[in-house]
């Protein structure tokens, strides 16, 4: 019988910009209040990437705490995965910058394109290389400077968004542990829900385009919230299945961070106690991708995250995509 390998994180990172813009700042800005963004989201602040850097700036920094923290050196990876929707360009990808950046010539580079899930999307990529025995290191970057596509006269979105990246580094392990489960789900039937109507081909960038802001997110945000409530509870109890598992057992419960009244609907419904939902939107906004990178970090580094525990991970997003991963620490 063919030999199917275990994949565990063996390290992680995450990188912030310094500049932080807090609600009063965004309240000369729009027609909003700190009390309605706090009341409606759970934000009080998120940081922006300063003029002159990009995406690249923040995945490289994230992506060497990560290998740090494995002990390894850039050349020893088989393969980065990057999970963004601000990439530095169209084409090439994220990735191969990265790549670049970081030295990491023996590996593999491409991205992964599923909004918010993208995180989710390319750590069950990361875990398929590894099971399979063609892969044993790979390197998991999510993204986003969302600032630089937030259309800052939108009250309806720019004050929700912020930048930020995560990273881990995944490897083949003997060990019963890391990766139980995944789930990856997608309904292209909800892409207008979230998107960035011109600038790809089928609304290529004109003085238009430009002039009608279309260069900017646009988002349903009552419709995502509907679905993100209805999908995030079933894909837990679908990781959950498999392994026999009720939720009092999951140890941590790592959540998109797009809104503080989702994480805390769902806490509610699961009748489970604040300490096992990290948040981070209330200091960093909504960071898409990075959201549940940045999460599992800081649980890391505030040594929460005890060997055998099991973390359970949820996210959903544009395209709609939506899925998560259930491993144990
Ligand atoms: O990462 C995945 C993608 N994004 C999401 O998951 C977002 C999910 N959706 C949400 O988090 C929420 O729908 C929002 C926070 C975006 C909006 O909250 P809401 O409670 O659904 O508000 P709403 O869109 O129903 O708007 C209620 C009112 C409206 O005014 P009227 O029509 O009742 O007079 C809006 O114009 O709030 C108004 N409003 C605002 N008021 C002050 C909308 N945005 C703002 C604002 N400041 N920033």
């Amino acid at each position: 019988m063919k030999k199917h390998y275990n994949s565990k994180i063996t390290g992680s990172g995450a990188a912030l910009p310094d500049q932080i813009i807090t609600n009063k700042d965004i309240e000369k800005m729009v027609e909003t209040s700190n009390e309605w963004i706090v009341s409606r989201t759970g934000i009080r602040e998120r940081r922006k990437l300063e003029d002159g850097l990009s995406s690249a700036d923040l995945s490289e920094r994230a992506a060497k705490e990560a290998l740090n923290q494995a002990s390894l050196h850039p050349s020893e990876i088989d393969l980065i995965l990057v999970a963004t929707v601000t990439p530095d360009h169209q084409t090439p990808s994220a990735a191969c910058i990265l790549q670049s950046r970081l030295q990491a010539f023996k590996a593999g580079a491409m991205d992964i394109a599923a909004g918010c899930t993208g995180f989710i999307y390319a750590l069950t990529v990361a875990h398929q290389f590894i099971f399979s025995g063609a892969y044993s290191k790979v390197l998991v970057v999510g993204v986003e400077v969302l600032s630089r596509i937030t259309d800052w006269e939108d009250r309806g979105t720019c004050v929700l968004f912020g930048d930020g990246a995560g990273a881990v580094v995944l490897q083949a392990a003997e060990e019963e542990s890391g990766i139980l489960n995944f789930s990856l789900k997608s309904d292209g039937r909800g892409a207008e829900l979230l998107y960035v109507p011109a600038g790809g081909s089928a609304m290529p960038a004109s003085l238009e385009t430009v002039k009608n802001r279309m260069h900017y997110l646009r988002m349903n945000g009552n419709e995502i919230f509907k679905f993100a409530v209805r999908v995030v509870e079933d894909t837990l109890f679908e990781l959950m299945q498999d392994k026999n598992l009720k939720p009092e057992e999951i140890d941590h419960i790592i959540l998109h961070q797009a809104n503080l009244r989702i994480i805390d609907h769902i806490r509610k419904h699961l009748k489970l106690p604040p300490e096992k939902f990290p948040v981070n939107i209330d200091r960093l906004g909504n960071t898409s991708s990075a959201t549940i990178p940045i999460a599992l970090h800081e649980e890391f580094m505030a040594g929460r995250l005890k060997e055998g525990d099991l973390v359970a991970m949820v996210a959903f997003g544009a395209g709609l995509t939506w899925g998560g991963v259930l491993l144990k620490w």
